[in-house]
């Protein structure tokens, strides 16, 4: 049997998918029972689908997201196309018709998020984006599996790679600011326009979506305060160092009385601490909590192949939920089922 995937743009991170599931594919179909196939990529115009093709990719490439929302062979959506829009509307219009979705869209997620998941929970389906946030850190599911029984009191992420390589270069090459952002544009870290990156703003997201994970509050993106490493100079960077300390972008989410509080800005960390040794475009988050204490979760924040590896997972998730019955068209099955098997109080 398999199961039937629609793809939402197809760039490089798209593309990586038909060579992972290829690498993955015995492994998967034995966990699964199932093969996974591309059915459709949703591509935005006909030079597109035209240079794809040239690349060496043979999918049924279409124009309009309706081909994919009227296909009911089509289970799993993936966005992969970035920014809000279309990929909000083609989002929500394929959770509505009762499509699992998963995403890499952190801007997306951090605005949005409470409507969309939402409409994923009044459809049935699973709406997943473990890329969106420290790109191949299983971060997400891992606190929302693995801290279930924990109580987080603090966390900091380094979760922005093209701000922690340039903080890096200026700290341990004593490269100037614009040095190091010249670099990051010329390695395709930082787009030309950097302000997200070095304002704090896609920290801010990313903390956005922690904080739902983490503290179970939602909290948008405006709520998270951000201040960017733009304004720190070489003599900054050489008074921290003489101090002990190195100087990071640094979110953090902490309790608070009325709640939790969220910020993004550049930090001293103590060279003692394991966030100082997160260095180049790697991420790292640290938890604070009750009961394991102190952990970190380090890795690659970004980049083809973790990206589309993390989306991978979140596909595999929702196949085995499928395979469950918890979600999709035999939900309702299953929730009888649980119905009929525990008496109401
Ligand atoms: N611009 C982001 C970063 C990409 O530098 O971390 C991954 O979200």
């Amino acid at each position: 049997m398999t199961i039937n995937i629609a793809l939402l743009g197809f760039g490089t991170v798209g593309s990586g998918l038909p060579e992972l599931l290829l690498e993955n594919q015995q492994k998967l179909e034995m966990i699964l029972e199932k093969k996974i196939v591309i059915s459709k990529v949703l591509l935005r115009n006909q030079e597109a689908i035209e240079q794809a093709r040239a690349n060496g990719f043979d999918y049924p490439f279409v124009l309009s997201m309706n081909e994919i929302l009227q296909d009911d062979s089509i289970s799993i959506v993936v966005e992969l196309m970035g920014r809000l829009e279309p990929a909000r509307t083609y989002i929500s219009q394929a959770l509505s018709a009762g499509k699992n979705v998963v995403t890499a869209n952190k801007d997306l997620l951090a605005i949005h998020g409470t409507e969309l998941r939402a409409l994923a929970k009044e459809n049935h389906v699973a709406l997943y984006y473990e890329a969106a946030v420290a790109g191949g850190i299983p971060i997400l599911r891992t606190l929302a599996n693995s801290y279930a029984s924990d109580k987080i009191t603090r966390l900091l992420g380094v979760v922005n790679g093209t701000s922690n390589f340039m903080m890096s270069k200026m700290v341990e090459e004593a490269w100037s600011y614009d040095e190091a952002l010249q670099v990051a544009q010329e390695l395709g870290y930082a787009e030309s326009d950097p302000t997200n990156d070095v304002d704090g703003i896609d920290a801010g997201y990313k903390l956005a979506i922690l904080s739902e994970f983490a503290f179970g509050m939602s909290l948008s993106a405006s709520e998270v305060q951000h201040s960017g490493i733009r304004e720190i100079d070489k003599s900054d960077v050489e008074i921290a160092q003489q101090l002990g300390y190195v100087i990071k972008l640094v979110g953090e989410i902490v309790e608070v009385e009325s709640g939790i509080f969220a910020e993004v800005s550049p930090t001293f960390i103590p060279k003692t601490h394991p966030l100082s040794s997160v260095s180049g475009v790697m991420n790292a988050v640290f938890i604070e909590s009750l009961g394991i204490g102190e952990s970190m979760f380090y890795g690659p924040g970004a980049g083809q192949k973790p990206t589309i590896t993390s989306v991978l997972a979140d596909i595999i998730r929702v196949v085995k939920r499928m395979n469950d019955g918890t979600i999709g068209k035999s939900f309702n099955e299953y929730s009888r089922k649980t119905k009929l098997a525990k008496p109401e109080n």
